[in-house]
């Protein structure tokens, strides 16, 4: 869970739990990244890391300052400045690729696209199992023909970012079984489920459904180890919030969020332009976040969010693992 919530002290408590760790490695420095992994190494346990894969990078300039300019309340509101000019950018994938290739970890997990895949042959070769994250039948074929070892398939329960390859797709409703079914009817690889578990019933049905292992991210936002933000924390337990919804708003790819008063303004006109709207509000996420102000942060969350639970990430893991 890139943006803070993934720590290295949650990976190392999530490892001694006797689950499997995912560092994310998105939205950071390869230096910063470089640093968490040999922490983490130096615990003795496996683990995995997540990339960002850049896809396309057009940006219709004229829809992207429309876009900002129905923010300018929003940012006068925080004391922020927005730059109406969209900031391209592939999350340093070349510099994180060589990193990882130079000192191999276990796992690499990927989202939001597929990169080459000599890129994935040379991950592999490194002694390296590559992951990728699919949202459709149709995704888990292609990342299947690009060579990886297996497949995180999300539904579109999930908390944060669809992996979706289409960011102008908005996942159709469907339940995580439901997904991993299908994509269990088109390839033969070890699936691992994501989007929406809530207890150790929902792990049991999607194990039922045909994956090997279930991947959580929402039920860890609020574990002792998380370096999730308090505003974010605080809203996650907070009664006025009822709902999530998937929206474009935050940054320009859709994800799904606990619906506040910033999505129900922006998700009508917002633009598919991520990474490009990604920086365009990260000035007015960061301030809105200080300022405790839950109305106006994204506030990332699956379906399943009542059921985060404040306690250690090891009391979240032993309970899910409960019924196994
Ligand atoms: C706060 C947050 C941040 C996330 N960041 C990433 C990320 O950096 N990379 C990624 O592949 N998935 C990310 N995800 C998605 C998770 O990998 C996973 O698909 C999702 O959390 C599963 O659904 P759940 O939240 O209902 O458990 C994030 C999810 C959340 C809630």
């Amino acid at each position: 869970m890139a943006g803070g919530p993934t720590t290295v002290a949650l990976a190392r408590a999530v490892a001694e739990a006797g689950a499997f760790p995912f560092l994310a490695g998105g939205y950071k420095s390869v230096d910063a990244l470089q640093a968490e992994i040999e922490e983490l190494r130096a615990s003795g346990h496996p683990f995995g890391v997540n990339l960002f894969v850049p896809g396309s990078a057009h940006v219709d300039e004229a829809a992207f300052a429309a876009y900002a300019a129905t923010l300018a309340d929003d940012a006068e509101a925080l004391g922020v400045e927005l730059d109406p000019h969209p900031v391209a950018d592939d999350d340093g994938w070349d510099a994180k690729l060589a990193l990882l290739l130079a000192h191999p970890v276990p796992v690499v997990s990927l989202t939001f696209a597929l990169p080459l895949p000599a890129d994935i042959a040379a991950l592999r070769e490194a002694g390296t199992r590559v992951l990728a994250t699919v949202t459709t039948p149709a995704e888990a074929l292609a990342a299947r023909d690009a060579g990886v070892d297996g497949l995180i398939v999300q539904g579109p329960d999930a908390g944060g970012h669809s992996a979706t390859f289409d960011a102008h797709r908005i996942p159709d409703p469907a339940s995580t079984v439901e997904v991993v079914r299908a994509v269990a009817a088109v390839v033969d690889l070890p699936l691992i489920a994501a989007g929406g578990v809530d207890g150790p019933a929902a792990v049991r049905e999607l194990r039922d459904a045909g994956a090997e292992a279930v991947a959580v991210g929402t039920l860890l936002l609020r574990a002792a180890e998380a370096g999730t933000s308090s505003t974010h924390r605080n809203a996650l337990a907070d009664p006025r919030f009822t709902d999530t919804a998937i929206t474009r708003a935050f940054t320009g790819r859709p994800a799904r969020a606990l619906r506040n008063d910033f999505v129900d303004r922006h998700e009508p006109d917002a633009l598919v332009a991520y990474p490009a709207v990604h920086h365009l509000t990260r000035a007015l996420r960061r301030a809105a976040g200080r300022a405790g102000d839950a109305e106006r942060l994204h506030l990332w969350a699956g379906t399943g969010w009542r059921a985060a639970r404040e306690a250690s990430a090891a009391d979240i893991i032993r309970a899910l693992a409960a019924e196994l």
